[in-house]
């Protein structure tokens, strides 16, 4: 999706000065951008600024005369946006926004749009962990707005912590990614990161996966306007912005919540190195240390990919394949056995690629036969090629 028209709304805090370098930045990169300012933004910040800056009326006022030849406005301009941008984004507006409020021009508006909305959240740091605006900041990603991070800094009020609106030209670049907004509200759910298979309450059988290459493409098809589901093993990674993340620690809890989600989705991506085996039994105590050998009877785990292939419908399947050695003939025998579309194969013995690495090197197999072969990459940005692969099977339905 082309973005050309942005509504920046401004709400009230100090950080509304920046919308005067954001409204610039943006006309500076061709955006048009129409302002829209509520009553307390306007103690922060002239409308004046921002007319002259984005050479266009600033809406002040649900009820004043139009300042187009619009019948009515907040729903001709909800309608004009490609994106429609709340910065910086107090508490109140969050709270509306996620209450269904709406008693000004901003708040009807921003509910009027279908546009992508993305949300600057500016505040104090207290006020920005407290359980509100967590629960209502989770409701509006749940609903697909997406979200800019505070940063952490000192703040105005004099304390330090997280708060602080994120300056304009990350705002900007985060735009310009946002632009290939292409698998709007696509459902995608991704697995990642290894499964624990435990032996006792503190011994466990896994594997070296650290979620990278899942998470990076959590982050991939959110930033492209997808509804993800991230089902995640163990791993030491912060949840994507977003991302309704679920977590899990063996195959069997991996199972169960992939299987009670998969009807509802569009795709399924199965990054995740998920146990073939499980010992046979849990010890619920420690086992303790004996003279000999300790042997331990595994038993077969259910493969939830070759499972999902079996119930398809309209999903598209995307399976991976970690190899050593004859890797595509394993991994071609992977997506016919597993009835999958796509199959990304990582030679696991190669440097820089596969296991806990920033980057990969992947080829990935088409159902047709087909394959491309990719060259070393950071793992968003392999993330980025198998989600266009995606929306290249969705084209061509
Ligand atoms: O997490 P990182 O450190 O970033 O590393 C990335 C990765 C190497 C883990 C990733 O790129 C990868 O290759 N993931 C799949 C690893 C794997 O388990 O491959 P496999 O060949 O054993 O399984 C084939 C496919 O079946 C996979 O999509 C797997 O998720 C799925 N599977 C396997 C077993 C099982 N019981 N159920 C499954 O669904």
């Amino acid at each position: 999706m082309k973005i050309k028209n942005i509504v920046l709304g401004v709400t009230g805090g100090i950080a509304a000065y920046k919308a005067a370098e954001l409204t610039s930045r943006l006309k500076k990169e061709g955006y048009d951008v129409r302002c829209v300012m509520t009553k307390s933004a306007q103690q922060f910040l002239s409308p004046l600024t921002l007319q002259t800056l984005s050479n266009h009326p600033v809406i002040t006022d649900l009820f004043a005369a139009p300042t187009t030849q619009w019948n009515v406005e907040h729903i001709a301009l909800a309608k004009w946006a490609d994106v429609f941008i709340i910065a910086p984004a107090t508490a109140n507006i969050i709270g509306k926004m996620a209450a269904g409020i709406g008693d000004d021009f901003l708040s009807t508006c921003v509910m009027a749009t279908k546009a992508p909305i993305v949300l600057v959240p500016a505040m104090n740091e207290a006020m920005y962990e407290h359980q509100a605006v967590v629960d209502n900041i989770a409701l509006l990603k749940k609903r697909g707005c997406f979200f800019i991070e505070p940063a952490v800094g000192k703040l105005a009020c004099g304390d330090s912590g997280k708060g602080r609106m994120e300056e304009p030209n990350v705002i900007v670049d985060y735009l310009k990614r946002l632009g290939r907004y292409d698998l709007t509200g696509k459902k995608i759910l991704i697995t990642a990161g290894p499964t624990r298979e435990a032996l006792d309450p503190v011994r466990f059988l896994t594997n070296h996966s650290s979620g990278r290459m899942g998470y990076a493409l959590a982050e991939a098809a959110y930033e492209r306007g997808a509804l993800v589901t991230l089902i995640s093993g163990p791993v030491n990674l912060a949840a994507p912005t977003g991302v309704d993340v679920i977590k899990v620690d063996s195959a069997l809890a991996m199972y169960e919540a992939v299987l009670a989600r998969f009807d509802e989705q569009d795709a399924v991506i199965k990054a995740a190195a998920v146990a073939d085996y499980r010992p046979e039994t849990v010890s619920a105590e420690k086992i303790k240390k004996k003279d000999g050998d300790w042997l331990v009877k595994l038993v077969r785990n259910p493969d939830i990919l070759a499972e999902l292939g079996g119930r398809k419908t309209r999903q598209i399947l995307v399976g991976f394949a970690a190899e050593t050695n004859d890797v595509e003939a394993n991994a071609r025998k992977k997506l016919v056995a597993k009835n999958l579309d796509l199959i990304c194969a990582n030679d696991i013995t190669e440097a820089e690629a596969g296991f806990g690495t920033e980057t990969n090197r992947l080829t990935i197999y088409r159902k047709d036969q087909s394959k491309i072969s990719l060259p070393l990459m950071s793992k968003k940005q392999a993330a980025d090629l198998i989600l266009d692969q995606i929306g290249q099977l969705w084209q061509n339905e």
